[in-house]
C-alpha cells in the first residue's frame, strides 16, 4: 500500500534500487548538489538506503543544499553517495565533514574516498574535522585512508573542541571528533 511518508514507496525508488543492484564498474563522478526537488529527493533516497543516516524530507534536503556544500557521487548518472560539508565560521576554523554516506551496493570501490577528496579540495587551506562513533569501523578506516592519501595525520581531539552542530551532530549523539591538520608538516 502507498504510504506518503515512506521513501520506499515513492515513485522511482524501486527503479533506482534495481539499477543499484547491477551497477557497472564505471568511474564515479562527483558534483555539487543543486537546491532542486530532484537532488533533494536523491538525497532522501540515499538516506533511506544507508543504515546509519536519518531520513529527511525533500524540502529539508533542498534547504540544506541551499545553505551549505552538499556533494553527490554518481555512477552513470545515478546517485550512489553524498557528503555534507560546512566551512567553519572563521578563516582558522576547519572544514567540517558532517556526513559521508554511500549506498551499500556501491561501497568498497572508492566512492567514499572520492567524496572526501572533493570536499577537501573545496577549501584546501582549511584543516578538516569529522566525527565518528567508536564502533563505526568503516567510517574510521575511510577517514584514516583519506588522511593517508593526502599525506597527513588524523588525530582524535577532545569532545568539546568543536560545536556539535558544526560537526553535524544532534544533541546526545556520542560521536568523537577527529582532526586532519593540513597546516602541519607532512606525515611520515
Ligand atoms: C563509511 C562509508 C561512507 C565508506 O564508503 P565507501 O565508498 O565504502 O569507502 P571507500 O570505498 O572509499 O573505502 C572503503 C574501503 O574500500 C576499499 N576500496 C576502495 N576502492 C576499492 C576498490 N576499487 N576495490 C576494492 N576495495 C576498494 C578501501 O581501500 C577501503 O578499504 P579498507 O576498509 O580496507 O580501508 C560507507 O561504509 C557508509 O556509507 N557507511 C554508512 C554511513 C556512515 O556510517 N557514514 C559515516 C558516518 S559520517
Amino acid at each position: 500500500m502507498f504510504n506518503p511518508d515512506s521513501p520506499y514507496s515513492e515513485p522511482g525508488f524501486g527503479a533506482w534500487k534495481q539499477v543499484l543492484e547491477a551497477l557497472p564498474l564505471s568511474e564515479v563522478l562527483i558534483r555539487e548538489a543543486e537546491p532542486t526537488a530532484q537532488d533533494g529527493r536523491w538525497m532522501r533516497w540515499m538516506q533511506a538506503d544507508c543504515e546509519s543516516t536519518n531520513i529527511h524530507s525533500v524540502e529539508d534536503n533542498v534547504s540544506k543544499i541551499g545553505q551549505q556544500l552538499v556533494l553527490l557521487a554518481e555512477i552513470v548518472d545515478y546517485p550512489v553517495g553524498f557528503c555534507c560539508v560546512l566551512a567553519g565560521r572563521t578563516d582558522s576554523d576547519p572544514l567540517f565533514i558532517q556526513l559521508v554516506a554511500v549506498v551499500p551496493s556501491a561501497r568498497r570501490r572508492g566512492v567514499g574516498l572520492a567524496l572526501l577528496s572533493s570536499a577537501a579540495d573545496w577549501q584546501p587551506e582549511r584543516n578538516i574535522a569529522m566525527a565518528t562513533l567508536d564502533d563505526n569501523v568503516d567510517a574510521r578506516r575511510l577517514n584514516e585512508r583519506f588522511a593517508q592519501s593526502i599525506g597527513k595525520n588524523i588525530r582524535r581531539v577532545p569532545v568539546r573542541r568543536f560545536r556539535p552542530s558544526d560537526l553535524g551532530l544532534a544533541r546526545g549523539e556520542r560521536h568523537h571528533p577527529w582532526l586532519i591538520d593540513r597546516r602541519q608538516q607532512d606525515a611520515d
